[in-house]
């Protein structure tokens, strides 16, 4: 009777890690890396049951705000660094735009 049991467990492990998706984000040296992100969030499906990662080790560019598609049980992960501009002054004035949607 053991063996059967333990079948069905093992199948729906496996039926869980397929349908989830972890996704690195890419970068680029001396570029802002978000436009990349969003599109690629977009194109990719990579709307739900997803990890997007800024993965270790990477110094991402953040240097202009994100309006993230709707997304569904996704999970952002920063384990790398990011780069915000210098000129808070320029971020301030995007941020505090009263039809600003996104997030930075
Ligand atoms: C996400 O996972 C849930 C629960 O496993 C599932 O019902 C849903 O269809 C999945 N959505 C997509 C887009 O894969
Ligand atoms: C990320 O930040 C940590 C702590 O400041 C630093 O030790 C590490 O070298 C940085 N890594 C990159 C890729 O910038
Ligand atoms: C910072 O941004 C503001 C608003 O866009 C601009 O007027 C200013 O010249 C910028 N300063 C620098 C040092 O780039």
């Amino acid at each position: 009777m053991r063996a059967p049991v333990l079948y069905l467990f093992s199948g729906s492990l496996l039926f869980v890690a397929r349908a989830w998706t972890t996704f690195d984000v890419l970068h680029t040296d001396n570029q802002d890396d978000m436009p990349g992100l969003v599109s690629a969030l977009e194109s990719g499906g990579i709307t739900a049951n997803a990890t997007v990662r800024f993965a270790a080790g990477t110094l991402y560019n953040a240097w202009s705000a994100v309006k993230f598609p709707a997304l569904t049980s996704v999970e952002i992960v920063f384990e790398g660094n990011v780069s915000f501009p210098d000129n808070i002054t320029a971020v301030q004035q995007v941020v505090g735009a009263s039809n600003f949607p996104g997030a930075w």
